[in-house]
């Protein structure tokens, strides 16, 4: 009996003590910061200024030493709460760690001691750390339609950026690539919306789901809100329209997804949309994002976006004023990121009543929660926990597959791939020799167009290639570099020919980001062309691999090639995982996330509206409005999967309940092979003119030679909803199909 009772003393002491041990919330703790705070310290924390303010030498600076003087001015006399980006091209780890500790040990001179929170833009890997595991762009990763991949290679840039001590990402990319000419069209998982909400929410879970203070983990920024990727000309950051219907139909839906899965914070779209540039969208900030969509995070500018509302979109006739629109309509945080000006702007603006202490308030508050959530308060400094999750061997593995499984094989006319090893082999073109032309923008630099900033393992594709068949096999008319002249020497192409089996052509484009890779025309440069119709003419077979961030047009030379293997910008692993498909130690598995177009004139999505899938030419066939090279989903194996059995579990879906579609899917052929299977669907009659088909989910299986497996997928009428014209999401009433290859399916919603 005493022993019971001094139990239980002993668990209610024990019980008291955690409760008071217990830390109370982030907002809590948030809260009662604020309360604490001067304007000045509250602004402070609303700027965000990048490296070369604070770095020896500013822009000019390339080894990532800081200058104290001004290091000091930033975070004890302005008392910046947030820094981003490097100044020239990626830092060793080592040093990264070292620039957050300097920054860091800063903040303690200042009162009230809040940590600085740094971002990167780690958005195929973690770019700015020399060594870093990068892995395929967004659109190479969508190919391989396997959220798995995208989860792991989150996981390993979350790990690389937290050794590096940086507990911010400005990631992932949610824009939808469905203009082609957006020079960030690599950026985005595709022109579907469904697949850029499934892989996109693969990756904020696995950034942010083991707990922010968790040294696996790191805050994300899910960009750029809202509707950036719909540029009427291409270019970059230039003017977009697009009526309310569309923009919830194919720009909102993930950043939705996105914010119920949970993310730290939003990066805002730094465009305009219908003549409003978003910066000074109240409607789109609070109405849609806070409001409808329950977002609770930091909304963070882009790069300078509140000084454009004055000098490029015109809408503020001072500095001032575009400070006090953007903050009014629910910015949190200034990238400003080149001086102070906002920080004294702000502090005007609010002492002249233009903009209120509670939305300052609600700004800092936000920004001092997602300092909490990633236990900045707790330890601000890199954390030894980490260190070891930097370029761990199984890294490069990850990175492997997921290159592996983006390899999307377009054409293989009489089974010309894949090569045989003792074949002799020219390989030509200008991405032959470029470590840049694999991997794209932001790659250790910002364009990613510098070959000497990658690892020094990184390879070739000609250099894989001599390491598949050995150098005695390997011709190569080309020297190290995207724009090397050789590279385009027809006459010399044509010289090699003679010895050689087969061609291997390495087209495309160099890396490039944002506004530099603007184009004037989609069309593949004439230089490079000539070289696929010399090739051609040489008789021997060829073999285009392209390596590219947008469907860069090949109609004209298509037909004189045998083989083309859509190599996208794959990363770090991206010549090994090249070879290994064109010599068949891999079958590809890859499918298109975009329409592969013919030209400009023939730009036309598979999610195609009715009208667009009729031509109206007399005595032409009717259907054949959608005419892509290739279609959205198109991918080649070296085995053959054929679908059979299509059935449903019901012919009459209800409001509540589910309809299970199911089919076999079998290898007919000799190889074992991975493959994606992809349901569609398509309303028959709609208030709304329906999509001819729009994807609804997709399963990858592998199968051995002559391994069939069923599989499974469950739909609701929310699977099946559309944008109505009051802009409300419904499934009206009627007849459905489902599709899967060539197999079809109708049900009833009622
Ligand atoms: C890009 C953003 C990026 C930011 C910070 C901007 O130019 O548009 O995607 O996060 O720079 O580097």
């Amino acid at each position: 009996m005493k022993a019971n009772i001094l139990l239980v003393i002993g668990s209610f002491f024990a019980f008291v003590a955690k409760a008071q041990k217990q830390v109370p919330p982030a907002e809590a703790q948030a809260a009662a910061l604020v309360k604490k705070m001067t304007l000045e310290e509250k602004v402070g924390q609303m700027t965000q200024v990048t490296m070369a303010v604070f770095a020896k030498g500013a822009w000019a600076n390339e080894d990532g030493e800081l200058d104290p003087v001004a290091l000091k001015k930033a975070i004890v006399d302005y008392k910046v709460g947030s820094m981003l980006n490097t100044t020239a091209h990626a830092l060793p780890v080592e040093k990264w760690r070292s620039i957050m500790t300097q920054i860091q040990d800063e903040v303690k001179n200042t009162r009230l001691r809040i940590p600085v929170i740094y971002g990167l833009d780690a958005i195929h890997g973690q770019t700015y750390t020399l060594n870093s595991t990068l892995f395929p762009q967004n659109l190479a990763i969508a190919a391989a339609r396997n959220p798995e991949l995208v989860r792991q290679a989150a996981k390993v840039t979350a790990m690389e950026l937290r050794s590096s001590g940086v507990r911010w990402n400005f990631a992932p990319v949610l824009d939808i690539g469905r203009q082609p000419l957006w020079s960030r069209f690599p950026e985005t998982y595709g022109e579907d919306v469904y697949l850029v909400k499934t892989l996109g929410v693969a990756g904020i879970k696995a950034y942010e789901e083991d707990g922010l203070k968790n040294p696996t983990a790191v805050a994300t920024s899910l960009k750029h809100y809202l509707g950036y990727s719909a540029s009427r000309n291409g270019k970059d950051r230039t003017p977009i329209y697009l009526p309310e219907i569309e923009l919830r139909e194919y720009y909102l839906p993930q950043f939705r997804e996105a914010v119920r899965t949970g993310s730290a914070s939003v990066m805002v779209n730094s465009s305009e949309i219908n003549g409003i540039p978003v910066h000074a969208n109240r409607y789109l900030l609070i109405d849609v994002l806070r409001k409808e969509l329950g977002f609770e995070g930091v909304i963070v500018t882009d790069w300078e976006d509140i000084k454009r509302l004055h000098d490029r979109h015109n809408v503020a006739a001072t500095p001032r004023e575009a400070v006090v629109m953007a903050i009014n309509a629910g910015i949190d945080m200034s990238m400003v990121p080149s001086d102070y000006s906002f920080f004294d702007l702000l502090i005007e603006a609010v002492k002249k009543g233009e903009v209120p202490m509670s939305r300052i308030d609600d700004a800092v508050k936000r920004i001092l929660v997602m300092k909490y959530k990633t236990g900045l308060f707790e330890n601000p400094y890199p954390e030894p926990a980490s260190f070891g999750n930097f370029g761990k061997p199984e890294f490069q593995q990850y990175a492997l597959e997921a290159a592996r499984e983006a390899m999307t094989l377009l054409k293989n006319s009489d089974n010309i791939l894949p090569l045989a090893k003792n074949k002799k082999v020219l390989v030509a073109g200008p991405a032959a020799q470029s470590i840049s032309a694999l991997n794209g923008c932001w790659s250790y630099t910002w364009q990613g167009n510098v070959d000497k900033w990658y690892p020094a393992d990184s390879r070739t594709i000609y250099q894989s290639f001599v390491d598949k068949i050995g150098a005695a096999n390997v011709i190569t008319t080309t020297q190290p570099g995207f724009d090397s002249p050789q590279n385009y020497d027809v006459a010399a192409l044509k010289k090699a020919a003679v010895g050689a089996d087969v061609i291997v052509l390495c087209i495309g484009e160099n890396a490039y980001a944002e506004s530099p890779g603007n184009t004037r025309d989609l069309a593949l440069p004439k230089e490079q062309e000539d070289l696929v119709v010399a090739a051609a003419l040489t008789g021997k077979p060829v073999i285009l691999v392209l390596a590219e961030g947008r469907p860069r047009f090949i109609t004209n030379i298509e037909p004189s090639v045998k083989g083309i293997l859509m190599a996208y910008w794959s990363g770090r692993k991206s010549a090994e995982a090249i070879t290994d498909v064109l010599f068949g130690d891999y079958n590809p598995s890859g499918r298109l996330p975009f329409s592969y177009h013919k030209s400009m004139g023939e730009i036309v999505l598979y999610d195609r509206k009715p009208t667009e899938e009729v031509r109206e030419v007399f005595n032409d066939n009717i259907n054949t409005g959608y005419d892509p090279l290739y279609p959205f989903g198109h991918g080649l194996s070296y085995t053959t999967f054929s679908y059979s059995g299509l059935t449903l579990s019901t012919t009459t879906l209800s409001a509540t309940g589910s309809i299970t579609v199911t089919l076999q899917v079998k290898n007919t052929g000799s190889r074992a092979g991975k493959h994606t299977v992809e349901l569609y669907s398509r309303d028959l009659y709609a208030s709304i003119t329906p999509n001819m088909r729009r994807l609804r989910a997709f399963h990858k299986i592998s199968l051995a030679p002559g391994e069939s497996k069923e599989v499974r997928f469950t739909l609701t009428k929310d699977d099946l909803a559309f944008v109505n014209a009051q802009l409300k999401t419904v499934t009206e009433p009627g007849e459905f199909e489902v599709i899967a290859g060539d197999l079809k399916a109708k049900f009833v919603y009622q």
